[in-house]
This record gives C-alpha cells, sequence and structure tokens, in this order.
C-alpha cells in the first residue's frame, strides 16, 4: 500500500502522478493509468475543499469474480456527506442539484465525483467510527463494458 498525505496544491500533483505510476506497474494501459489519475486527484481535491487534509492510498486488490484490480482510497475528517449517492451525480453536490445560479459562486460544477465513477468499476464510501470518512474508487484490469 502507499498512502499520501494530502495537505496543500502540490500534495495533489503528487497524488496524481502516484496513481498513474502505479496504474501503469500493475499493467493498465496509458489512457487507462490517466484515467485513475484524474480520479485520485479529484478525490485529493475534494479533500482539499472539504476537509483540508487527508489521506490518498493505492492498493492492488484480487478478487475472486474480477481479477487484479487497483483500490483509490480517500480518506479525511472533514464534515460527513450528507447522501454519498447524490454527490456521485454531475452537477449535484451532497444534498442535491446545485442550481445554476450558484455555479459562478461555487468553486467546481459538481462533476469530480461522476469522474470517479465513470473512471473505475466500484465506488464505496464508508462513515468511520467517529473518524471522519472514506471513499474507496476501485477499477480492474479486465476491461470496462460500455
Ligand atoms: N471529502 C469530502 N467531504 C465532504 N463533502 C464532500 C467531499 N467530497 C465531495 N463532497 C461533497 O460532494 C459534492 C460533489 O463532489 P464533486 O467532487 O462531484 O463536485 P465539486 O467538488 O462540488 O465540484 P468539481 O469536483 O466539479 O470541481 C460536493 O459538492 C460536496 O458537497
Ligand atoms: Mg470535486
Amino acid at each position: 500500500m502507499t498512502t499520501c498525505p494530502v495537505d496543500t496544491d502540490s500534495d495533489v500533483l503528487r497524488v496524481q502522478r502516484t496513481a498513474r505510476t502505479a496504474a501503469l506497474t500493475l499493467g493498465f494501459r496509458k489512457a487507462e493509468a490517466d484515467e485513475l489519475a484524474i480520479a485520485a486527484s479529484e478525490l485529493a481535491t475534494n479533500i482539499l475543499k472539504y476537509a483540508t487534509r487527508g489521506l490518498i492510498s493505492f492498493w492492488v486488490v484480487d478478487d475472486p469474480d474480477r481479477g487484479i484490480g487497483m483500490c483509490i482510497a480517500a480518506r479525511d475528517q472533514g464534515p460527513a456527506f450528507r447522501d454519498f449517492s447524490l454527490a456521485l451525480r454531475d452537477g449535484f453536490d451532497d444534498k442535491g442539484p446545485i442550481p445554476p445560479e450558484a455555479l459562478l459562486a461555487r468553486r467546481g460544477l459538481g462533476t469530480g465525483l461522476g469522474a470517479v465513477k465513470r473512471f473505475t468499476h466500484h465506488v464505496e464510501h464508508e462513515a468511520l467510527d467517529g473518524q471522519g470518512k472514506e471513499i474507496r474508487a476501485l477499477r480492474f484490469l479486465k476491461r470496462m463494458k460500455k
């Protein structure tokens, strides 16, 4: 397992590069590794935006059905998600749709977690006992069926 602290903008870049290298090492194609790097960077950016600091970890998974894959885990102690399934939707925050008039004033279109979902096979969220939360995004080497 590799763990990167996320505290500053330069940490986001480090997370992005680490994700890409880990994905290439595991056998993902370049385009796939770039997508995993984007997913990791979106999760890291959210840590800075909503929780100030946290950790991104990478590890290899070996699923009996899906085979080998990579897990990107984002852990922070910032505010809990009101509704994680809403937050995954493009143009939504964790409460619901972002009103068009709010888009200019806020930082972001509400599409970061949507990208994480599109670039991976499975995204899950776990509230940790009094210790924040963890988002885990998994992508398997077996090609995605679109
Ligand atoms: N680490 C986090 N802690 C608490 N809330 C979060 C966290 N990450 C995301 N959220 C919530 O989920 C919503 C959706 O996140 P998402 O990354 O998709 O959009 P965004 O950050 O608002 O905009 P964008 O990523 O497009 O710049 C956020 O608006 C926020 O309400
Ligand atoms: Mg975001």
